[in-house]
């Protein structure tokens, strides 16, 4: 299926022109200059949510496990799986797409001295990672619709590449030539996985009553209060007084505020990731209609 993308070119370039650089961290002497454009802990946009970071994360949590109440599950596979492939306490992790620093936050649970790099395209989710990682983590604005945003990575041999929810955002052929370019980013044997809605083709009815079932239950939530929805945390992130500009400039680069849904079956993601020249790729973890889809270089 073809999709138009997303993120139009002036979009991205605004994006681009503005945020080459939302922070460095503590990577390395090849990690981007902190002194860079972008948001340093010291902008008021980054100081201005440290007393309410934490709250927003947790608040991002529900509102995403409203949509999948298997959310950590999904994380919890991911992790297993880089540990399984690493033989170092600080491995290198890029987190693609990685919002407010969901996985990020996760992997330094669990591999405390990991080198992990996030990066996204959204202000306010950026603004809310970096207020909530600090130094831990390198955190980077970066267009994934562009092929020029591996250019400031501090690393080019990343052990694992991990990423949520996210590449439903990009049209397939552009998602084909991402795939690619993860594969180039990962040192040999090093892992790639994706979690995200991707339906069992060999099961359509039962994926749509699983859908419309899930649909109700969400329903049920929000009705009673049990978890925001996209749109109503997005309106709430739009009223808060730190928040509030970047959530505006947001707007400019997700014109409709959210994905255009494009969501192949796994068959589809395993076909890309053997043609991008993965020697192993497979289904991690299955919930419902969504999978985890890890590769191997
Ligand atoms: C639903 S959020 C998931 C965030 C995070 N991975 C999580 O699980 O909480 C989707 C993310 O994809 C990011 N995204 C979408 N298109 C992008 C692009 N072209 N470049 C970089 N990030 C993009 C959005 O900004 C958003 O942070």
């Amino acid at each position: 299926m073809r999709m138009t993308p997303y993120i139009s070119e002036s979009a991205a370039e605004a994006a681009a022109g503005r945020p080459a650089t939302i922070t460095a961290g503590s990577a390395g002497p090849s990690d981007p200059d902190p002194a860079d454009s972008g948001l340093a802990v010291s902008d008021p946009a980054v100081s201005g949510l440290a007393a309410t970071a934490a709250a927003w994360q947790e608040s991002w949590d529900r509102q995403q496990e409203g949509f999948m109440p298997d959310r950590e599950e999904r994380l919890a596979a991911m992790l297993d799986a880089v540990e399984a492939v690493v033989d170092t306490d600080s491995p290198r992790l890029l987190d693609l797409a990685g919002g407010t620093g969901t996985i990020t936050l996760r992997a330094l649970a669990r591999f405390p001295r990991a080198r992990v790099t996030l990066v996204d395209l959204d202000p306010a989710l950026l603004a809310l990672a970096r207020a909530s990682l600090g130094d831990r983590a390198v955190v980077l604005a970066a267009d994934l619709a562009r092929p020029d945003w591996p250019g400031r990575l501090p690393h080019r041999d990343y052990d694992a590449v991990l990423t949520a929810t996210a590449l439903h955002w990009l049209p397939a052929e552009r998602l084909t030539e991402l795939y690619g370019e993860l594969r180039d980013l990962l040192r040999p044997g090093g892992l790639f996985v994706n979690a995200d809605r991707m339906p069992d083709d060999a099961l359509p009815t039962l994926t749509d009553r699983l859908t419309a079932r899930a649909r109700e239950r969400r329903a049920a939530r929000y009705a009673a209060g049990a978890a925001l929805s996209w749109s109503d945390w997005w309106a709430r992130a739009g009223a808060d007084p730190v928040l509030g500009p970047l959530v505006r400039r947001r707007h400019e680069i997700y014109p409709t505020g959210h994905s255009p849904e494009w969501n192949p079956p796994v068959s589809w993601h395993l076909g890309a990731l053997t043609a991008a020249g993965f020697t192993e790729a497979g289904t991690l973890w299955r919930g419902g209609a969504d999978a985890a889809v890890a590769a191997l270089h």
